[in-house]
């Protein structure tokens, strides 16, 4: 069993570098299903979701070259398995691209029902119901979605009734080889999703809209190959701020796109903190103690959801009562329970969560529920007095690169312990 050991109260200072986009490369990936020469996709980040979704196209005889870490190409000419291996695509939700992307290359998908973190029930109405205008029928049975067409994909007008990151890009996908012309409305803005029709466009797509609310996907009839770089991912640049402002110091954020954190960036400034922005770089830096603020989550270019927990830990530690709205997810507050283990004052009603700023968080045994939630232990026990261990810690491994070595680098005391019952060990870092 893997757990992190964090002895905080260490500012954070130094330069950290941003590894490419969690939810642009695992849409990406299974997106290279439609396309019939090599893609060769750079800025990869080396995290666990990322290489299952390899090794899913892998077993479904895609040729997967792994160049460097960073640097994959993938050829799925040859691919002849349209059922995704089930024990692997249920532990993630960016499977459900799966399913686009097999139906929108041989008419016929079967997908287990994605899965990934838990934050209430997580449905796929807004993806079937964008299929189904495009022609194909879609079957929900033991376990398994089952979509077909017999002719082929045509093109469909979807106005999605909910804003949704995963329908958005799983429609764009299906529509890519489609016959005609599909119309998206009220379709997500999120930089990943711009990442995803700019790597659809560079394989020879044509789609337009993508990071307003209203996106074209003319079909063509093929894909090449081509290349494609990652995008930075917001969330992972957010995670550094907010550590940053939690424990005080002085951090380059690297290799970030400013104008992508701009929603995060409004927050912290809120709270106190200065931030200076660079062409591709972010400084962050804080000196005096952190301000209450109020945060609702909303889809891009609102406050992430994705930072909620994140910017949750910090507020347990700023001067005065903060209130933060949950605007996406049911249940997104599982990790509050842990972070009042370690001395923090927030009181949850439904989406809403108080939060009254502690002098001290305290260092404790706390767990991560998922992975933002494990990011914002990770915060609480880099501020706190004291030892944290986190356990389930595989959540933050599904998201962050090289989470540990990135934090020690910065100053931080924090280790990936092995446990062997009943001695535990220390592994390298
Ligand atoms: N929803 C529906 N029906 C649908 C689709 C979504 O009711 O058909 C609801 C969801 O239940 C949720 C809301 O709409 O309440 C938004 O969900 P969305 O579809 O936008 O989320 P997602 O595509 O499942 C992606 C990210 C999440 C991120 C959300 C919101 C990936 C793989 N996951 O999920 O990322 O929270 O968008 O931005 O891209 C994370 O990285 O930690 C993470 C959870």
């Amino acid at each position: 069993m893997n757990k992190y050991v964090i002895h905080g109260g260490r500012p954070l200072n130094g330069t950290v570098n941003i590894s490419g986009a969690k939810n642009a490369a695992v849409a990406i990936l299974p997106a290279t299903i439609l396309v019939k020469g090599t893609c060769r996709i750079e800025n990869l980040p080396d995290i666990s979701d990322v290489n299952l979704l390899l090794e899913i196209l892998a077993m479904m005889g895609a040729e997967v070259r792994r160049v460097s870490p960073s640097i994959v190409e993938i050829n799925c000419a040859h691919i002849n398995n349209m059922v995704a291996p089930s024990d692997l695509v249920r532990r993630i939700r960016a499977s459900s691209y799966l399913i686009g992307a097999l139906l929108g290359r041989f008419g016929y998908a079967k997908v287990s029902m994605p899965g990934g973190c838990y934050f209430g029930v997580r449905p796929i109405d807004q993806h079937i119901k964008g299929f189904e205008a495009m022609g194909a029928t879609v079957e929900q049975s033991a376990g398994y979605v089952i979509a077909k067409t017999e002719n082929g994909l045509h093109g469909g007008h979807v106005y999605l009734d909910i804003v949704s990151v995963g329908a958005t890009m799983n429609i764009m996908i299906a529509a890519t080889l489609s016959s005609g012309m599909t119309v998206i409305e009220n379709c997500a803005r999120e930089p990943h999703i711009v990442d995803l029709a700019n790597f659809l466009n560079a394989m020879g797509a044509q789609i337009s809209g993508a990071g307003t609310n209203i996106i074209k996907v003319r079909g063509v009839q093929q894909l090449g190959g081509g290349y494609h770089t990652i995008i930075p991912d917001q969330i992972e640049a957010g995670t550094y701020m907010a550590a940053v402002s939690a424990t005080g110091g002085n951090v380059l954020v690297q290799n970030v796109i400013p104008k992508h954190m701009d929603c995060i960036t409004a927050k912290l400034r809120e709270m106190g903190v200065t931030i200076t922005e660079y062409d591709e770089a972010i400084r962050v830096e804080r000196t005096a103690p952190l301000r209450k603020t109020n945060v609702k989550t909303s889809p891009y270019p609102g406050f992430p959801t994705d930072m909620q927990p994140q910017i949750v830990a910090c507020l347990s530690l700023a001067q005065g009562t903060s209130i933060v709205t949950e605007g996406i997810y049911d249940n997104r507050y599982r990790f509050v329970a842990e972070l009042c283990r370690m001395g923090a004052a927030i009181q949850v009603d439904g989406k809403v969560a108080v939060t009254e700023g502690v002098a001290q968080l305290r260092g404790c045994d706390v767990r991560a529920f998922d992975l933002r939630a494990g990011a914002a232990m990770i915060i609480a026990g880099l501020a706190a007095d004291g030892v944290t261990t986190i356990d389930d810690i595989h959540f933050v491994e599904r998201g962050y690169e090289n989470i540990v070595g990135k934090l020690r680098e910065l100053g931080a005391d924090i280790a990936r312990v092995t446990i062997h019952d009943p001695a535990e060990s220390e592994e390298a870092v």
